[in-house]
């Protein structure tokens, strides 16, 4: 009984945290002006990157008539779709995450900017 009043307060006190690990859209549509040069999300039109509409959930590699690296190709399968943590990581370091050289050579260190950007892209979705 005590056991469970205990694990209750702990998890009162961890939801905060998770909620602050949720990115600001406002905010992230400013970090994607970093991806703009090579990325567009609101039409279904490739540039230097392919688009990015719907991109959460969408399988990697797979927008059509886009030319993605051999790394992608070969990686996308075990990519499969893209969600919140995979992109995440993904852009921290695409060469890391594919592990071997990929198109993207952008890299975004900033965890919460990260966080915002992909905040944003989930808000282009609704
Ligand atoms: C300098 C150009 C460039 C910038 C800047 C850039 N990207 Fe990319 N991105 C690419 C290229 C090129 C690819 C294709 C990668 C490949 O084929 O290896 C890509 C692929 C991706 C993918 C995978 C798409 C798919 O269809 O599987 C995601 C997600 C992504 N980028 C997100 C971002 C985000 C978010 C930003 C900004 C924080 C960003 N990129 C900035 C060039 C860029």
């Amino acid at each position: 009984m005590k056991m469970k009043l205990v694990l209750a307060g702990l998890m009162i006190a961890i939801a905060p945290t998770i909620a602050f690990a949720e990115g600001d859209a406002v905010k992230g549509k400013k970090v994607f002006k970093k991806c703009k040069a090579c990325h567009t999300a609101d039409k279904e039109k490739n540039k230097v990157g392919p688009h990015l509409v719907g991109i959460i959930g969408r399988a990697a590699g797979s927008v059509e008539g886009y030319k993605y690296s051999k790394t992608m190709k070969a990686k996308a399968g075990e990519i499969g779709n893209w969600d919140e943590a995979k992109i995440s990581g993904y852009i921290t370091n695409p060469k890391k995450y594919l592990g071997g050289k990929s198109k993207m050579t952008f890299k975004l260190k900033k965890e919460g900017q990260r966080a915002d950007v992909i905040a944003y892209l989930k808000s282009l979705a609704k």
